[in-house]
């Protein structure tokens, strides 16, 4: 008896080659449409470590504690980033170490670089009002909460050239798997 398989091959290859003909010819289906480049814009909000796609804006770390209670923030972190029923935002003083991977599950504090902190805040906050906030406001609010964090200084200000510059504390603590080959380990210790 001829398997259904074998029977059918006939069919799949005829089918195959419309497939192929189709593609070959790209028809069009009358679906979707070219983005605008406004569209194309907001999407594109991805930011790198080293900032080049940061947007023109800045923020002092007074007006990061001001944006801070007027876009929401306050209302699930807490007044201060603490007690609230959102994650904490500041460090907990963990004693006696300083290691940053101790001080809580915090990003702005053990982020490897600063823009990241920009960009999570720009892409993700307020929960449920997400791309609301100016870029100044992103600017300053991420400047208040690394102030609280004793990253920078009180009188920092916060822009596309100041941001990407910020050494963060936990840097140098990331990215120390080396590069992965076919067939290794991918840590250290672990048989997969
Ligand atoms: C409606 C409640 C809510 C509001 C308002 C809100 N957040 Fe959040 N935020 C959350 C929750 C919940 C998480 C945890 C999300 C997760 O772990 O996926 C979070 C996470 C964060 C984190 C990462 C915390 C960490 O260390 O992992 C930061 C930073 C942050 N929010 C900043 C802000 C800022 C700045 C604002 C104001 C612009 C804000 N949030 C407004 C609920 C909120």
């Amino acid at each position: 008896m001829r398997s259904p398989s074998v029977r059918s091959l006939p069919a799949l290859v005829l089918m195959m080659l419309v497939a192929g003909t189709a593609v070959a010819q790209s028809p069009t289906y009358g679906v979707g449409r070219t983005p605008t480049e406004e569209e194309i814009r907001a999407w594109d909000i991805s930011i790198s470590p080293t900032g080049e796609e940061l947007p023109p804006g800045r923020g002092t770390v007074q007006e990061g504690a001001l944006a801070y209670r007027r876009t929401g923030c306050a209302g699930c972190h807490g007044a201060a980033g603490v007690d609230g029923r959102a994650p904490r935002l500041v460090k907990q003083d963990a004693e006696p170490t300083t290691n940053p991977w101790n001080l809580g599950r915090i990003l702005p504090i053990r982020a490897p670089y600063a823009t990241v902190v920009w960009d999570y805040i720009n892409r993700g906050m307020p929960l449920n009002r997400e791309g609301t906030l100016t870029a100044d406001e992103v600017y300053a609010i991420t400047a208040y909460l690394l102030y609280l964090n004793e990253v920078i200084p009180e009188d920092a200000v916060l822009d596309a050239e100041s941001l990407p510059k910020i050494q963060m504390p936990n840097r140098d603590a990331w990215a120390q798997v080396p590069d992965w080959q076919p067939g290794q380990p991918r840590l250290p210790g672990y048989p997969y």
